[in-house]
């Protein structure tokens, strides 16, 4: 009932000035706490309270630092724009690591360091890393409160804007450390806690008794008296963002990027917390949450992985073609899963806001994100017109007059830039909160989670893989996830376009041995007796042979959102192929022979102008693109066969053996 942290509490903000903390008792956040501001050496300690006054406080820091400007508040009220150092746009993989005690835990998806080197490494980078700054305390929760599933984290950063999008991004708040555990054997565990390496190699690291996840945040760019903060501080060659799955924690050093510094969201919410989830049973995904309602009424709950930049928060916030239908949002980016006591999956968002992709989004593609993204939003990496607004390529169909690319050029006619590439980075973000999208779904924080009727792959493929199709059972299904491959995008660092596999969507946020990871997906449901939804595979992305989109996307998903319902009711039809179920033409409403058309358009599809027997829309295509759509190739997938089984290879023994038999399976299939 007492708040065990309050004392502490008012005593750092008092002594914020000093830069003095006086600890006597000895809690675990306490001891944690004093241990990491004595080697990180701010000057001043700010715990986040998560007031408003609060935020004005921050976003006055940033405009003074130059990191954000405000936008225009008749246009955008509350609105800034943030513009990164030119090096620190993306998520950094190859900075990433996961770190085990023992590497062969960390599979061979990730980068590993041993703890021991790994901390030791750290530890220096850390060292007075804070001198002349600020260090924030931000308590944070991910997940509706009173959940099971829900989970602390205390982040320590020296960014405001860090903050300022942790507070959009997660539960922040004083009252979270009143969940945190004070008691003894707790508080002893946290002393013996290392801040230092452990001397023997070997010794396991303690299992994290802190009562919440420790997250160790800096853009490591000490302030000297001389020196004056750069609007963008980072430290790119030091890069590092460091996973401790067996004692649960993160390091986080040299970058101020969303992925790399917001640390509850790919760092805890996925990479600790899949590791998490393994040992307890449960399942944390880079999944979308919807709610799909038919015209009759009948709701399904459906969770999509796909991989960064390939479509969720579209399809989460999807305003569908279809009369009558409609899509509600309860995640767009993280689902936490578990089955429940009667079997039934059930999953929750474990955030409470949308860190966004910016380019593409339109009021033809997604209107429920313009709409959120009216007011109180922070943008990074967007350009901004002549009346203090941002824009992005597809905001509109062409460019305005006087725009300032992200990187600061400014000025200028449409047809100036052309030269310059585009005035938006192609991973320029919007970090927004939940509330703000009018299409929410009402349970978004239920406590227990909304239940899951299906489950969704999807990739960004030019070819070989069909609009949408059904596995045959539930380990056909986890091959299919296993076997997820897409172009890589903007949103990490690397060669675009480049076709690699991303097994589950996961490969850049799973916190163990991707081998393991198939093997829980396949046996957790078996071993706990539960319910196993259907599970299908969505392109959107195929091309035709001119190189166009053969499907025009975003609002018709729905036509496929329809099929995936009938499925889950047992009323639509499909046909099999060699890789599983795939609906008819009609079940998806798209009409033969089209009509003609004029032009070069981008996406082959044409208006809607006719009805179905119930009144529905019909979609029709260019011609010959409707069987392009849902074609399986047997020549295309035998090559798809081959690229499988070197991608299975290099899991070694500990690639399950179902997904081995999988593999034979498509291989006679398609022979
Ligand atoms: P992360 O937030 O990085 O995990 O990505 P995401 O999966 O949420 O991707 P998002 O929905 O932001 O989409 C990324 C890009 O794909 C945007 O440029 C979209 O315009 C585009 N996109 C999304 N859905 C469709 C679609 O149905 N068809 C086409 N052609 N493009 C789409
Ligand atoms: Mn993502
Ligand atoms: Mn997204």
């Amino acid at each position: 009932g007492s708040v065990p942290y309050a004392d502490i509490i008012s005593r750092m903000v008092k002594d914020t000035e000093r830069a003095q903390l006086v600890v006597s008792e000895r809690t675990p956040l306490q001891q944690w706490l004093y241990s990491r501001v004595a080697l990180f050496g701010p000057s001043t300690v700010h715990f986040v309270s998560g007031s408003a006054e609060e935020e004005k406080l921050l976003s006055a820091r940033c405009i003074a630092d130059g990191t954000m400007k405000p936008l225009n508040p008749k246009l955008r009220p509350n609105c800034f724009i943030a513009l990164t150092d030119a090096k620190d746009v993306a998520r950094s993989e190859e900075s990433t690591f996961v770190c085990p005690v023992d590497k062969k835990n960390a599979g061979p998806t990730n980068n590993w360091r041993s703890p021991v080197e790994m901390k030791a490494e750290l530890k220096a980078k850390f060292n007075k890393c804070m001198e002349g700054r600020t260090l924030y305390v931000v308590p944070f929760l991910m997940g509706p409160k009173g959940s099971k599933l829900a989970r602390v984290g205390v982040q320590l950063t020296d960014s405001p804007y860090v903050v300022l999008n942790m507070k959009l991004m997660a539960r922040v708040g004083l009252d979270v450390l009143e969940m945190i555990p004070s008691d003894s054997a707790a508080a002893d565990a946290a002393a013996r806690h290392p801040p230092e390496p452990a001397r023997d190699p070997s010794a396991k690291f303690p299992q994290q008794k802190l009562g919440f996840v420790p997250c160790h945040h800096s853009v490591g760019v000490p302030l000297h008296e001389s020196s004056k903060s750069t609007p963008w501080p980072c430290n790119i060659d030091k890069r590092v963002i460091a996973h401790f799955p067996d004692s649960r924690e993160i390091w986080s050093f040299g970058s101020g990027y969303g992925g790399n510094a917001l640390l509850g969201k790919k760092c805890l919410a996925l990479r600790i917390a899949s590791a998490i989830g393994r040992e307890e049973g449960w399942f944390a995904e880079h999944m979308l949450i919807l709610g799909l309602t038919s015209p009759t009424g009948k709701k399904h709950y459906i969770a999509a992985a796909f991989p960064s930049a390939c479509g969720k928060t579209n399809l989460a916030m999807l305003r569908p073609s279809l009369p009558g239908w409609s899509v509600s949002c309860v995640g767009d980016d993280i689902a936490w899963m578990r089955f429940d006591s009667s079997g039934q999956l059930r999953a929750i968002n474990p955030e409470r806001g949308f860190f966004g992709v910016a380019p593409g989004t339109s009021e033809l593609t997604n209107p429920s994100a313009l709409a959120a993204l009216r007011r109180d939003t922070l943008f990074t990496n967007c350009a901004t017109t002549m009346d203090g607004d941002v824009w992005w390529e597809g905001l509109t169909p062409s460019r305005p007059e006087g725009l300032t690319t992200w990187q600061g050029t400014p000025g200028g006619t449409p047809n100036a830039f052309e030269s310059l590439g585009p005035a938006a980075h192609p991973n320029a973000r919007f970090t927004v909160s939940a509330e703000r999208c009018p299409s929410l779904d009402p349970a978004w924080q239920d406590p227990e989670g909304v239940p899951i009727s299906a489950i969704v792959f999807g990739g960004r493929r030019a070819s070989t893989v069909p609009l949408v199709y059904q596995s045959r059972s539930w380990e056909h299904g986890v091959f299919m996830g296993a076997t997820l491959s897409s172009e890589r995008t903007a949103a990490a660092e690397g060669q675009m376009g480049e076709v690699r596999f991303d097994p589950f969507a996961m490969l850049p946020f799973c916190g163990y041995h991707m081998g393991d990871y198939f093997q829980h997906w396949l046996e957790t449901p078996r071993r706990q007796n539960a319910k196993l939804p259907p599970i299908f595979h969505v392109n959107w992305f195929r091309r035709g042979p001119g190189g166009n989109w053969l499907w025009p996307g975003f609002g018709e998903n729905a036509r496929v959102l329809r099929w995936i319902a009938g499925r889950i009711e047992g009323t639509a039809s499909s046909h099999e192929t060699p890789i599983g179920f795939v609906p008819t033409l009609a079940e998806l409403g798209v009409t033969t022979p089209p009509p003609r058309r004029a032009g070069g358009a981008h996406i082959a599809s044409d208006v809607l102008q006719t009805v179905d027997a119930q009144g529905n829309p019909l979609l029709s295509l260019v011609p010959g693109t409707e069987a392009d759509l849902l074609r399986v190739d047997r020549d295309e997938w035998r090559a798809e066969v081959d690229r499988i089984a070197r991608h299975f290879e290099t899991f070694g023994d500990r690639l399950p053996t179902q997904l081995s038999q999988e593999l034979e399976t498509l291989r006679t299939r398609t022979g």
